[in-house]
């Protein structure tokens, strides 16, 4: 089992040391290679996803992934900016699935951002298609208005685009997805104003045709940021594109308490995958030793559940994290009255303890 471990920039490399230990402490036999990638590949060769990076994670069973980015970088033309390395990756492996769970812990319920009894059980998991969209659609760019009230003047276009392919292997991994839990999906678009959300409404619901046990309902973007926190557990599995995915599993993660704790997968039609925290490279907290290393460790979890074939490894990560978490260690981002403030590496060293009972 070939694993490519890519730390990147920001607090990556904190995060990642901690998953890399957990990984080693389940003597399980793993290569692991590391890579530089973002802004540190930036700063060692001149380009945020080089060559060698990128046949590595090709090679590779799995990829672990801390994340990129960082202000300094914000002056460099787009295609150097490290944010290009992990866009880079998504498109050349066609990892088109992006699973993100968001559970809320039984105790960091009141951690949460809403009140208990909204998040208490808190189990829903959100699909965001990752390859497609105003993301990477073609043309894109800078020029004069050619036409309307302001033409002539200066303006920038993205295209907002999806294939009817592209829309049927997101929906048929939302259907199967749904039929191992609670039988839900919930497809978000915005078909009221968008032809390319009209189209996905469209094309979804031909999908469920193949899932009559499974139940579709269709839902607007604006009322489902409404309803993730109105009523989160409503949701069992919510379906979408890659821009309004983007928005609103950040939304649904601070449900959970932190972002920190958001662990994620993406997947290709070959069942490889990249694994990756939800959040991203916390410049603000880099280098403190602060930083919360759970949603890492519980991505390295997926990744040996869903490319790796090892579940009992998977869940053993899983039932140390609760042990830590049940024994009161947090850190800071999920820190509370009563609990016992930890660093990362702490909060590494606790998980890879607990491992030991499990
Ligand atoms: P962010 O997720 O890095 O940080 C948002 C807030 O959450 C910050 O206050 C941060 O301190 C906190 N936070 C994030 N992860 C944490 C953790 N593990 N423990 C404790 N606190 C944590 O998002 P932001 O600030 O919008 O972006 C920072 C940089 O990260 C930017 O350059 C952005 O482009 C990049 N980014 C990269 C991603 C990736 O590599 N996949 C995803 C999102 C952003
Ligand atoms: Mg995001």
């Amino acid at each position: 089992m070939k694993i490519a471990i890519l730390p990147g920039d920001g607090i990556g490399p904190e995060i990642m040391a901690e998953a890399v230990k957990v990984l080693q402490a389940l003597g399980l036999r793993f290569e692991m290679e590391t890579a530089p990638i973002g802004g540190a590949a930036y700063e060692a060769a001149g380009h945020p996803l080089p060559e060698t990076t990128l046949r590595l994670a090709q090679q590779a069973d799995a990829i672990l992934f801390g994340a990129v980015g960082d202000w300094k970088y914000d002056k460099l033309e787009r295609h150097l900016r490290p944010e290009q390395a992990i866009l880079g990756l998504r498109k050349h492996l066609g990892l088109f699935a992006n699973f993100r769970p968001a559970i809320c812990h039984e105790q960091l319920v009141g951690a949460s951002s809403l009140k208990p009894e909204l998040v208490a059980g808190l189990d829903i998991l959100i699909i965001r298609e990752l390859t497609g969209d105003i993301y990477f659609g073609q043309p894109r760019g800078r020029r004069s208005a050619p036409d309307g009230a302001f033409a002539g003047a200066e303006e920038a276009f993205d295209t907002m685009r999806y294939t009817r392919p592209e829309i049927e292997r997101i929906a048929r991994v939302a259907f199967e997805a749904a039929r191992k839990r609670g039988k839900k999906v919930t497809s978000v678009d915005k078909a009221n104003v968008l032809e390319t959300f009209q189209f996905w409404k469209d094309v979804v619901t031909e999908v469920h045709q193949d899932y009559p046990d499974v139940t579709l309902e269709h839902m607007y973007v604006d009322n489902a940021a409404m309803q993730l926190v109105k009523a989160p557990k409503n949701f069992d599995v919510l379906v979408t594109g890659n821009m309004f995915g983007d928005i609103l599993s950040d939304e649904a993660s601070m449900l959970t308490g932190s972002i920190g704790m958001l662990p994620s997968a993406s997947l290709n039609d070959k069942g490889q995958g990249l694994y990756e925290p939800s959040h991203g490279s916390a410049p603000d907290i880099a280098g403190k030793g602060i930083a919360n290393p759970l949603a890492t460790i519980l991505s390295a979890a997926m990744m040996l559940r869903f490319s790796l074939a090892q579940p009992a490894a998977a869940e053993r990560i899983e039932a140390a994290v609760k042990q830590v978490l049940a024994q009161g260690l947090r850190t800071a981002d999920i820190w509370s009255e009563g609990t016992t403030r930890v660093g990362t590496r702490e909060m590494g060293d606790a998980v890879v303890k607990a491992l030991q009972n499990h």
